[in-house]
């Protein structure tokens, strides 16, 4: 995947030793170049799992999700951290998220109408960083008696326990950049990441 990484190198924004910041192509500004290769890494990578559908939490994992469902052909699904006046409690299920990087706790919610125990989720984030928005979206999943394909996620910040966390639940990690390190205002990748 060299677009991504390209564009990371070429305009991320190391903000300190754990956050980068790449608001103009994929957090803010959304590149559509780089949002097809993404859908291409993951459809290749996933393609052969029977998804049903594709769930994300919004804000920014909804362009890689939308793009990865438009390929796949199925509904994209986004968790939302606000709850609707129009879903009652017994119609929802919900989880408890929380934010190391912003220190705040979101309870995040999708109507059970959406997903079923027949349907095999794939999960798409933007980041990985400690693990707790992908952990957060397998408990709905869960909730609701469907299956965990795996997780795609774009760029994952593996000096982060995000990864040793899904895995030690089996779960299958898929990320197309993997950060080794923010150290000296710098991006160091993984190698072959
Ligand atoms: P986790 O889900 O892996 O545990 O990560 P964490 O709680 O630390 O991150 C929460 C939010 O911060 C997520 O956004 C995540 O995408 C974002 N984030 C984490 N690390 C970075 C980083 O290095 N750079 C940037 N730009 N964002 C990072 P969110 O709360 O879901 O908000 P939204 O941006 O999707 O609206």
């Amino acid at each position: 995947m060299s677009l991504l990484r390209d564009r990371i190198i070429n305009d991320g924004k190391v903000i300190d030793e754990k956050i980068l910041k790449i608001d103009n192509f994929l957090n803010h500004q959304i590149d559509p170049e780089v949002m097809h290769e993404i859908q291409q890494e993951f459809v290749q990578y996933f393609q052969d799992k029977g998804i049903t559908k594709v769930l994300t939490i919004e804000a920014s994992g909804i362009a890689p999700a939308i793009m990865t469902a438009a390929s796949f052909n199925v509904p994209m699904l986004f968790a939302k951290k606000t709850t609707p006046s129009t879903l009652k409690n017994e119609t929802r299920y919900s989880t408890d998220i929380h934010s190391f990087t912003k220190d705040i706790t979101s309870r995040v919610i999708i109507s059970k109408e959406y997903l079923s125990k027949d349907d095999c989720v794939l999960i798409i984030d933007d980041f990985l960083a400690n693990g707790n928005a992908s952990l957060g979206l397998i408990d709905l999943v869960r909730q609701a008696g469907a299956r965990v394909a795996g997780v795609g996620i774009c760029v994952e910040k593996s000096f982060q326990p995000g990864r040793q966390a899904l895995e030690e639940q089996d779960i299958d990690v898929y990320s197309i950049c993997r950060i080794a390190s923010l150290e000296g205002n710098q991006v160091h990748f993984i190698e072959g990441h």
